[in-house]
């Protein structure tokens, strides 16, 4: 294991780190009581802690608030006005705006009133379904300004995934927009909204979708409503909508997110704890400033763009950067520095998988050099494991902390981390170092039993969550129970693998269910296999997550075809490559599809997908003693030669 202590030089004389996280875990109450003095309430919270509500208990019950208010308002009464907060960057149009808080506040103020002409109230459901411009972060706020709930859907999904979610969430309001645009490729968004709309049961009563110049498309008479023209009227009619009070414990959003089954699950998030931790996080873990220029690559589809590109900066009084483009490719592997120089960006947050791609293309860092990068301070990455290797080579070129964090869409922000405003931790390859503070990280056995150091078992999280972890799934409070609570009594199941070692350092190795990790992207295995079994000549199947060298992961589908089948298997492999990207989308970077004669099984029956892994991975595998017949997975390596 690769200990480093003072990485570059950067690590402050001593952390308050242990005494910061031995306190939040005496006293939770007393430490997040005093951290939500950073946020403006309408009214206090009466109990900072009740554990006899929900499920696990609520942060700041009986407490008032309204996060965009949080996010704008008090910054622009407090001479932030002609900051800039949002800063959108696409190499992809071409193009650069900058909003100051005073315009961006003028922009949500009017949105939300011309969503409330369409009847949109406090505790309705609205869902986005847009690309990474502006207007996203603009419909965001105006959700939260009126006390409705958002659900944004990453543009990277197909009508069906859409759909499954409008029907979960029952939206009152769509937000789209024309098209949103991939390198080589414009993505129109309108046929998949309206095929998800079709899929649905559960019809809104509107959309308002935003017209791109690059794209635009036709609207559906009494149900579309464009964009720019409603927005035109609201300004020149002075329209603007005020905050709206609503309890700390009512959702701010919902996020769907992969679960064990193809169905996603509706995180919730509500509003006083995330407004306490993701304001706590800005300055504690990411060493940000108020100020300051922040940058998030992530997509305001997932949770790492909702935290980090919207609130988390904003409620800071930050200037976030907003990027339309990819790591290589737009135009070059020095788009990521090119960014970073010109907005003097003082830290910048990515997933490992971004990094893979740049070095691919640019293994000694040349375009590095070409930039100035003296304001860049520090490198965060999540989404998946850092690989050492990955995190040395950012080390090595940037000179910077090269910073691995793990969370997951449920807690909203960092389980553990390395805070930078403590005072920097000792980095050691592949651990994302030491739980955040109101986090009681448990390597367990199968029996809720802690193990010991350097053992391998799940790792949990001691009841209750901090604040900002979900408080339960939406309308699913028995899900909620049964998917994270009831295994492990007393903990939140991560579903994640992994052991602490002697210094409490956190290594988190690997899903323990169905989920893979593509491009930092989550994906379950068992929803693409719902679809592989949808296609008539299938039989059987059995997807799982094969080795790449850039996206980490990527899901590989074996085929058993039906007796009798007789067109060739190659078209029938190309016909679901398809349909996962018809069905679930682009996302899945679903390109790989093998007929083989038979599945590999054990006596009773359960496909043997660690050792067809270990297979296709290249790595060292053994006869299982179990197995039905050997001779099967010798079939397999056989299938697999040439397309792995
Ligand atoms: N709308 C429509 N399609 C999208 C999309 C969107 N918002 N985002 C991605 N896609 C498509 C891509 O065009 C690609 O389609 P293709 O099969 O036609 O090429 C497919 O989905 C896979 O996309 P992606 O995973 O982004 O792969 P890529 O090959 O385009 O790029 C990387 C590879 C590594 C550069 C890219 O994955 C990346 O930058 N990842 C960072 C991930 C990240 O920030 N995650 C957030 C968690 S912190
Ligand atoms: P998501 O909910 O999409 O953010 O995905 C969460 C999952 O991604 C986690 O449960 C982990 O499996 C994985 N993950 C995220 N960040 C890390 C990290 N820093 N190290 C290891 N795994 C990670």
């Amino acid at each position: 294991m690769n200990v480093r202590g003072n990485v570059q030089g950067n690590v402050n004389g001593k952390s308050r780190y242990h005494e910061v996280h031995a306190r939040s875990l005496a006293d939770p109450e007393g430490f997040w009581a005093e951290a939500a003095k950073e946020i403006d309430w309408i009214k206090p919270a009466t109990k900072i802690f009740d554990p006899s509500q929900g499920t696990y208990g609520r942060w700041f019950a009986g407490g008032v608030v309204n996060t965009c208010y949080n996010a704008l308002d008090r910054h622009v009464e407090r001479g932030r006005a002609d900051q800039v907060a949002l800063i959108h960057d696409s190499p992809l149009t071409g193009s650069v705006a900058k909003l100051t808080y005073a315009e961006l506040l003028n922009e949500v103020q009017a949105l939300a009133a011309i969503m409330q002409d369409f009847g949109v109230a406090k505790g309705d459901r609205v869902i986005l379904y847009m690309p990474m411009v502006p207007e996203a972060v603009v419909a965001m706020l105006a959700c939260a300004r009126l006390g409705a709930v958002h659900s944004v859907v990453f543009g990277g999904f197909a009508a069906k995934e859409l759909a499954t979610r409008i029907d979960d969430a029952q939206p009152k309001l769509i937000l789209s927009a024309s098209c949103g645009i991939e390198p080589g490729r414009i993505v129109q968004y309108k046929p998949l909204l309206d095929e998800a709309i079709k899929l649905a049961s559960s019809k809104p009563k509107a959309c308002i979708v935003l017209q791109r110049p690059q794209l635009t498309c036709e609207m559906t008479p009494s149900r579309d409503y464009d964009w720019a023209s409603l927005r035109r009227k609201a300004l020149n009619d002075g329209k603007r909508a005020a905050c709206v009070p609503v309890a700390a414990t009512d959702p701010l959003y919902i996020l769907y997110t992969s679960g064990t089954t193809g169905v996603p699950k509706g995180v919730v998030r509500d509003n006083g704890g995330h407004l306490v931790a993701v304001k706590w996080s800005m300055f504690n873990l990411y060493g940000v400033k108020p100020g300051e220029v922040w940058w998030c690559g992530s997509d305001i589809g997932w949770v790492v763009g909702h935290s980090y590109i919207v609130y988390g900066p904003l409620l800071h009084g930050a200037t976030s950067v907003m990027y339309e483009g990819k790591p290589v490719g737009t135009p070059d592997a020095g788009a990521f520095w090119r960014v970073i120089s010109e907005h003097k960006a003082v830290a910048f947050f990515t997933a490992p998988t971004a990094f893979r791609a740049i070095r691919k293309e640019d293994p000694e860092g040349k375009f590095i050099r070409q930039y100035d990068l003296s304001k860049f301070r520090t490198l965060f990455l999540a989404g998946e494991r850092a690989d050492p290797p990955t995190v040395e080579w950012a080390e090595q070129q940037l000179k910077v902390p090269v910073i691995d964090h793990w969370w997951q869409t449920e807690t909203g922000w960092c389980i553990a981390g390395n805070p930078v405003g403590l005072g920097m931790l000792p980095v050691k390859h592949g651990s994302p170092t030491v739980p955040m503070p109101g986090y009681q990280v448990d390597v367990v056995d199968e029996a809720a039993k802690p193990v010991g150091p350097n053992t391998m078992g799940s790792i949990v999280i001691k009841l209750p969550m901090p604040p900002g972890c979900l408080p339960t799934l939406w309308n699913q409070d028995e899900r909620f129970k049964e998917a994270y609570l009831s295994e492990f009594p007393g903990y939140y199941k991560t579903s994640d693998a992994g052991y602490k070692d002697e210094d409490g350092y956190v290594f988190v190795m690997g899903r323990t269910d169905d989920i893979i990790n593509v491009a930092g992207h989550r994906l379950s295995t068992g929803g693409m296999e719902e679809i592989l079994a949808s296609h008539p000549d299938v039989a059987e199947c059995a997807v799982l997550g094969v080795k790449d060298a850039i996206k980490g992961e990527v899901p590989c589908g074996f085929l058993v075809l039906k007796a009798g089948v007789k067109r060739p298997p190659t078209e029938i492999e190309k016909e679901i490559v398809a349909l996962v990207r018809d069905k679930l989308g682009p996302v899945a970077a679903f390109k790989l599809a093998i007929t083989v004669g038979r599945l590999p099984k054990t006596r009773s029956g359960k496909i043997l997908r660690g050792t067809i892994k270990k297979i296709a991975d290249g790595e060292s595998w053994t006869m299982p003693a179990t197995i039905e017949d050997p001779k099967a997975l010798d079939e397999i390596g056989e299938a697999l030669k040439g397309r792995v």
